[in-house]
């Protein structure tokens, strides 16, 4: 049985967490024991806080305050205001160490027609820093709305083009992003792309299920990434894992609804993409399309290796296992002789339970040239929804192990 306790501790820690940080930190800023921190209140650079007046130009003086103090400095967002911010780059190098402390509430324009034609794709972009926090138990609000109704996904006829990611990282070192909610992002909510050493923790991302290609988190570029203690529930993948990843861990995530946990699409353009050391750990799944998926293009190089998908709950997921080594599209039809793929390889699915909508709970889908190789799957029990009976699997090219008990039986199914 599912034991639907299994996350209450982590929503207790999630509520609980956010009432502490606030009134530990109320008091923390004013007293002592931040004595060696300067507090940089955005109030102070001309911002009005009533959700109406531009205060982009606030917070950029604001910040190059802060990132100018040689004293580690606190950029403070006050508690109980709206900030409407339009797109914004916030850099550094800065001569300290920075707290970007959200406490209320940050919100983009809702028109489309803030951002100008030729550079749609970030709202907030924080780049170049080192040292850097963000937290303060705010909210980060995309305002989404206009966007997704003009998605190429949401509107067939319309052209397909960029849409802003919300909070974006680009080349940060020790960031930690901790204690924030994330609604309703244009596109994407949180993006890490050429960072190191980060942090992202108890981060709320929600936004409506129907809402196009809005990611909880994506990372690429990027090494030794922990995300850990959040709840993400959006129109697209929870956590997205691109290429140049390494040595990343995800623990303890609720995600859903969404496409859910997924590495890649890796090698699009047949081009090289590297991922490896990818620990997936304590997830619960509620309604996605996929559970622990990996999908890479047909024609593309390099790998994707050294990955673990382990103590993972689904309810009601589409394809809870998937590994899709051939993967095209229309743009791109499937060819039956590739030459060239990413290579798939030692990936182990370790006590994976639930039920899934589709009987076909584990598809590993591996190319003929380069088969899928070490895969182990270890104590999998996956079931249809409301006991509508049992699950089958198919596999193509793979060569895997199975340790324990599996259900369905690995690669018995229909070729
Ligand atoms: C993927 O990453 C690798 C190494 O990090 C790089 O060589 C390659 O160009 C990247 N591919 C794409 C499409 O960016
Ligand atoms: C398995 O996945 C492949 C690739 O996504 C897909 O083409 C195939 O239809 C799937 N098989 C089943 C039985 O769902």
């Amino acid at each position: 049985m599912l034991t639907r306790s299994f996350f209450a501790p982590l929503l207790v820690l999630l509520l609980l967490s956010v009432s502490n940080a606030n009134s530990v930190q109320d008091t923390g800023c004013s007293l002592k024991s931040s004595t060696q921190k300067i507090v940089f209140v955005l109030d102070n650079y001309g911002a009005r806080g009533d959700g109406k007046h531009d205060d982009t130009q606030a917070l950029a003086r604001a910040w190059n305050a802060a990132c100018s103090s040689s004293r580690p400095a606190v950029l403070l967002v006050p508690k109980g205001k709206t900030y409407l911010l339009k797109a914004i780059t916030l850099s550094g190098p800065c001569k300290s160490n920075i707290v970007f402390k959200v406490k209320g509430s940050l919100i983009a324009p809702s028109s489309m027609s803030a951002w100008s034609e030729n550079d749609r794709r970030r709202w907030i972009f924080l780049q170049r820093v080192t040292g850097l926090t963000v937290n303060g138990g705010g909210t980060i609000n995309g305002n989404g709305e206009m966007w997704w109704k003009n998605s190429c996904k949401t509107n067939k006829v319309l052209p397909c083009k960029e849409a802003p990611t919300a909070l974006s990282f680009h080349l940060c070192n020790s960031l930690k992003v901790d204690n924030l909610k994330i609604v309703n992002s244009q596109q994407m909510h949180v993006s890490v792309q050429d960072c190191s050493n980060v942090h992202l923790a108890r981060l709320t991302i929600t936004a409506p299920g129907t809402s196009p290609n809005t990611d909880g988190i994506h990372i690429t570029h990027s090494k030794y990434v922990q995300v850990r203690d959040c709840l993400i529930r959006t129109g697209d993948d929870c956590v997205s894992i691109e290429n140049g990843t390494h040595n990343l861990h995800v623990t303890r995530v609720v995600c859903g609804p969404g496409h859910g946990i997924s590495i890649g699409s890796l090698g699009d353009h047949e081009s090289r993409a590297e991922v490896s050391r990818i620990y997936i750990d304590t997830v619960r799944l509620y309604g996605t399309t996929n559970g622990a998926r990996i999908k890479t293009w047909q024609g593309g190089s390099g790998y994707a290796k050294d990955i673990v998908f382990q103590n993972m709950i689904m309810d009601n997921v589409q394809n809870p296992i998937i590994i899709d080594q051939n993967y095209c599209d229309s743009a791109k039809p499937c060819t039956k002789n590739q030459k060239s793929a990413v290579e798939v390889r030692n990936v182990v699915f370790k006590n994976i339970r639930g039920t899934t909508i589709s009987r076909d709970a584990i598809n590993l889908s591996c190319s003929k040239d380069l088969p899928c190789s070490g895969i182990a799957l270890e104590n999998i029990d996956l079931n249809l929804e409301g006991g509508k009976g049992g699950t089958e699997s198919t596999c193509q090219n793979a060569r895997w192990k199975k340790f324990g008990n599996v259900v369905p039986l690995p690669c018995k199914g229909k070729k």
